[in-house]
């Protein structure tokens, strides 16, 4: 069996927002929102007791929009999300056991880098694109440019402490295949029901991914 290949899924979506659902109807209102404004597939973190119910809603009543869990720490949530209806499956890391579970069930990972050595067992096991986090915090600029010459097969998908300025630099980076970000949810913005906020911010993001 070989791993589902995430770069294919998830090709042209260049900038994937990180979102913490607050609600069931929050969340299908903003996957609506960012959907409007032209971005096609969002990572939902597994960080509030709604986070499943949010997946299901939005794979269910969003159509169009590609569905992804964050913040998957180990293969029982990998499983649940992917029931719930997500298509792909994203850490903060990685895990010998994540790095099989994805395969063994069939659903896109991106695991978390943020060393060679993790870019080795994550390229090992059959996963190619790779989420670098933290990216701000390691210097992810420099390190994806160093990683174009040994992992010429990766793909990376850099977050943490990305904003829309930094997204441009990220983005011309041959081997970025896609960024992600919270910026594209504000905090406010989703108290506020500001659905209109969030539908600018994703095409504002569209338009300097040049996607
Ligand atoms: C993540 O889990 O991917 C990060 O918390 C998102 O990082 P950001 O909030 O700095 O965009």
């Amino acid at each position: 069996m070989s791993a589902v290949d995430a770069v294919a899924l998830l090709s042209g979506h260049r900038v994937m927002p990180v979102y913490t659902p607050g609600g069931v109807d929050e969340a299908v209102s903003t996957a609506r929102a960012l959907l409007a404004g032209g971005v096609g597939a969002i990572e939902v973190t597994l960080r509030t007791e709604v986070a499943m119910d949010a997946i299901a809603a939005i794979a269910r009543e969003v159509p169009g929009m590609k569905v992804g869990a964050g913040t998957v720490l180990d293969p029982a949530q990998m499983r649940q999300a992917q029931a719930a209806g997500a298509t792909f499956a994203v850490s903060p890391g990685s895990s010998p056991e994540l790095l099989r579970a994805a395969v063994d069930l069939g659903i896109a990972y991106l695991p978390g880098v943020a060393t060679g050595s993790e870019v080795m067992a994550a390229l090992a096991a059959g996963h190619r694109l790779l989420k670098v986090f933290p990216a701000q915090a390691i210097n992810a600029l420099e390190l994806i440019q160093a990683w174009r010459g040994p992992f010429g097969h990766a793909r990376f998908c850099p977050t943490g402490g990305i904003d829309a300025t930094l997204a441009r630099e990220y983005l011309r980076q041959p081997n970025v295949a896609c960024l992600g970000g919270s910026w594209l949810t504000p905090a406010d913005a989703l108290r506020t029901g500001d659905w209109a906020r969030i539908e600018g911010l994703a095409r504002e993001a569209v338009a300097l991914s040049g996607a």
